[in-house]
């Protein structure tokens, strides 16, 4: 009897400790097999731990179905919107369209300005990062709203060096004129300095036991006299000796994602019991708050990545299997998750796959700009869909044609998410034509 009360007591804290540190998960969306965004709320408030999602864009859908859940969700402006939100005019503009109206039946927690800029965007997107940032953040106070943090998600292709952790830097160009004032702006806000660490992408066979947090030789580090458990650790505090570096170690750092495929092309980095050592591991990891060697008692709002599989990314096997679950609900595996003692089991009929039948393609509007347009390229390209063809060598190439690739891009989003109407706004570049644009070889 005592060691009941005792063990539920413990259950208990256990599930406060787990819920107060934010634990969330990546809601991406590229499957045409997915359930509706309502039974995917409910699922997550009834059957998960999970507290908290992120998604890659501002799907009127998902908002509206995450309306009085109590679960926060941080929304994405796709990083062609950058150019958009640098003036506070269309920014305005912007809050009033994609927020305001589910604002605060939903709860948004932040709005990402792009999705791994600096990875992934052009100069002049990675130029008016701070400055979209910025306006944003003025432009959410102008329309009264005060409870929206801004930020954006970094790669840790920002890291210059990370190894040993205490001699993590940013690479200098960037450190300078893109995160020392985007730091800057995320202390003044009291906002997260959100980056992506992935331990996966480290793996070379030899290393498994130090990424997946089991015993191992362990890192050390000869100018902290620290030693490292883990990878995840050693990879931020390599970020945060960057963001002390440039006066910043008190910004709080956020998990934007973090996560591990568990199939892939005959790669032995993949498998369930990686993905699962690896996810459910991170789960206890960050239950117990205990930070970092350099972050002694310092907790990590975190995302893993991903809630579902995916099944049209494009790209290889892995890109489709990084999901704690199928379509269906049944976990790919149990990584510690659940509430008390329920299995991940289906909880209601998934919706059918959209029919095929009804051919629709999405195209850029003729009076659509090239600037605007290239933009469009570089959003979709930074969202896992396989702009292969659209590179010299490509089928759907055009030198200096950006329309004729723009329009590859566009629908292969449009296409790869579901075929939604919004799909193809692309800030109103976009536009649904039944007329097949396909030409030559380049099949669209
Ligand atoms: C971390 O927390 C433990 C336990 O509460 C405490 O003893 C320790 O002093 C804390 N360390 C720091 C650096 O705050």
């Amino acid at each position: 009897m005592a060691t009941t009360s005792f063990l539920s007591a413990f259950v208990v804290l256990l599930h406060l400790v787990i819920t107060t540190h934010g634990l969330g998960i990546n809601y991406g969306t590229l499957a045409d097999n997915l359930p509706p965004p309502a039974t995917v709320a409910n699922f997550l408030k009834t059957r998960t731990t999970l507290d908290r999602v992120k998604i890659y864009d501002v799907n009127p859908q998902i908002l509206q179905a995450f309306a009085n859940t109590g679960i926060p969700v941080t929304v994405t402006a796709p990083n062609g919107d950058i150019a958009a939100l640098k003036q506070i005019d269309s920014a305005r503009q912007w809050v009033v369209t994609h927020i305001k109206p589910y604002h605060k039946q939903t709860k948004i927690q932040y709005i990402l300005v792009g999705s791994e800029v600096l990875h992934w965007g052009d100069a002049t997107m990675i130029r008016g990062l701070n400055s979209a940032i910025r306006t944003l953040h003025a432009a959410l106070l102008a329309e009264g709203i005060t409870d929206i943090k801004v930020t954006t998600a970094h790669s840790l292709a920002i890291m210059r060096s990370s190894i040993p952790p205490s001699a993590g830097r940013f690479r200098p160009g960037f450190a300078k004129h893109v995160l020392g004032p985007m730091l800057q702006f995320l202390k003044e806000t009291r906002t997260p300095f959100m980056v992506n660490p992935y331990p996966y992408f480290s793996y070379n066979g030899k290393n498994v036991n130090f990424l997946l947090f089991r015993p191992n030789r362990g890192l050390y580090d000869k100018y902290t006299k620290l030693s490292y458990t883990n990878q995840f650790d050693a990879l931020l505090d390599a970020v945060y000796s960057a963001m002390k570096d440039l006066g910043y170690g008190d910004v709080d750092i956020a998990i934007g994602e973090t996560g591990w495929p568990s199939i892939c092309d005959g790669w032995d980095a993949c498998s369930v019991a990686n993905a699962q050592s690896f996810n459910g591991q991170l789960v206890k990891h960050l239950a117990m708050g205990k930070g970092t060697p350099l972050m002694p008692n310092r907790t990590f709002e975190t995302y893993i990545f991903a809630l579902f599989n995916e099944n049209q990314k494009p790209g290889p096997i892995a890109e489709r299997n990084w999901g704690l679950f199928r379509p269906d609900f049944t976990p790919v595996y149990d990584c510690g998750i659940m509430r008390n003692g329920q299995k991940g089991a289906p909880l209601a009929p998934t919706n059918p796959a959209p029919a095929v039948g009804d051919k629709k393609w999405c195209v850029p509007k003729a009076a659509a700009t090239d600037a605007a347009l290239q933009e469009n390229i570089n959003y979709v390209c930074s969202q896992g869909v396989d702009c292969k063809p659209i590179q010299p060598g490509g089928v759907c190439y055009a030198a200096n044609n950006v329309k004729a690739l723009a329009t590859y891009a566009m629908n292969a989003y449009y296409q790869a998410n579901g075929r939604h109407d919004f799909n193809c706004d692309f800030s109103n570049t976009g536009v649904i034509t039944t007329t097949n644009p396909s030409h030559d070889q380049c099949k669209i």
